[in-house]
């Protein structure tokens, strides 16, 4: 009698223990940082989930995060392996801003992964246009000149003596990123130049830059003192129509994983993307690094700086990679959230419950 109640008291907590048995979480980190960022995050998700593994894999950390995309792939590729082969119920994935586009790659090109969530926290997946040299509150107007030179300064005492630097660095970092040379860098590897409107230009003024000996405080965030407009109309064309198709060409990682340039794995690397059941984008307009933050969400600017939703992005209709498939299947979840800047997406609480919590189970 006594025997078969101890074994009803073992049924009963090896049948809790299954039903609690979450997946290991793989947390890929961003650009500039590393597996410290991470602390709170692996705390928030084994006090709602008790006994996960959280696992974040400390490659590539800090600067080394500006290694190629392609490169750094391989190398999360080595350490994702063994945990999914131990995992056989399947693992999730949490990648951070550019960790995301990692993410992706890796789900892409693993031909047997078994991922189920894969939540892209706050990540540039159609690409960063600008917003890479956002002052934020760095700027200083008395730094001392030593502070001044120092590498991790100079953007922002440039930005802070010429408001114009940071739109002059924005519509012209493509000379560097749009070349094999550009492309050893991890940010050129998702830099994504405006796309030319399919329709037609709408009237604009033309904007004249008037320099005067009175120069006003420099205020980065007050440049349209320095302008004025004229009637008059300027030329019906968008601005940069070729930045498209030099992107196209030139990206030799966000191109291919978008399959906006058409390479023989594509297929297959779209079939390996649909073994995810759930694609998480999470992202909002108060993040400033993220430009635009829709893209986030898969939305990207057109050639007026216009937002094109995901839903009418080319390589959503075309489905190249399986976006447009999943999200069919209701695999895409998009989460927007304000209030939240890029540093502080894996730290927030409301942001963990209400984006993320629901997915790791
Ligand atoms: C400029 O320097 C002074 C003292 O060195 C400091 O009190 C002040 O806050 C600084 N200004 C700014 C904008 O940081
Ligand atoms: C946390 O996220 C909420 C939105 O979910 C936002 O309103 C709040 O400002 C955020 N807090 C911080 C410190 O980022």
């Amino acid at each position: 009698m006594r025997g078969r109640m101890m074994m009803v008291v073992v049924v009963v907590l090896f049948g809790f223990g299954m039903a609690e048995d979450y997946r290991p979480v793989v947390i890929v980190h961003g650009i500039f940082d590393g597996p410290k960022q991470f602390s709170t995050l692996s705390r928030f998700i084994t006090e709602a989930h008790p006994g996960t593994e959280v696992e974040v894999i400390d490659l590539y950390d800090h600067v080394s995060s500006l290694h190629p995309l392609w490169q750094q792939v391989q190398g999360f590729s080595r350490a994702l392996t063994p945990i999914m082969t131990r995992s056989p119920a399947g693992v999730h994935l949490l990648c951070f801003s550019q960790g995301g586009l990692i993410c992706r790659a890796l789900l892409h090109t693993l031909p047997h992964h078994n991922v189920q969530s894969f939540i892209s926290l706050s990540s540039p997946q159609a690409g960063q246009y600008g917003g890479l040299f956002t002052p934020t509150q760095h700027v200083n107007n008395n730094m001392s000149t030593t502070q001044q030179w120092q590498p991790k300064n100079i953007q922002y005492y440039l930005i802070s003596q010429c408001p114009l630097w940071e739109e002059l660095m924005k519509r012209n970092i493509f000379h560097i990123c749009y070349n094999r040379f550009g492309q050893r860098v991890s940010i050129c590897n998702y830099w994504n130049g405006k796309h030319p409107s399919p329709r037609p230009a709408p009237q604009r003024t033309l904007r004249v830059l008037v320099l005067t000996s009175r120069s006003p405080p420099p205020d980065p965030h007050h440049r349209e003192r320095y302008t004025f407009s004229s009637p008059r109309p300027a030329p019906q064309r968008t601005l940069h129509p070729h930045h498209r198709e030099r992107y196209i060409v030139s990206s030799s990682f966000l191109a291919l994983i978008n399959a906006e340039r058409p390479h023989a794995s594509a297929p297959g690397w779209k079939e390996n993307f649909l073994r995810i059941r759930k694609l998480v984008l999470i992202g909002g307009p108060d993040d400033d690094v993220i430009t635009p933050w829709q893209s986030s969400h898969f939305g990207f600017y057109d050639g007026q700086e216009n937002i094109i939703d995901m839903r009418k992005q080319d390589y959503y209709k075309e489905d190249g990679f399986g976006l447009k498939t999943l999200d069919s299947r209701g695999g895409v979840v998009l989460c927007q959230r304000s209030g939240v800047k890029h540093t502080a997406w894996h730290s927030n609480y409301s942001v963990f419950t209400g984006c993320i919590a629901p997915w790791l189970t």
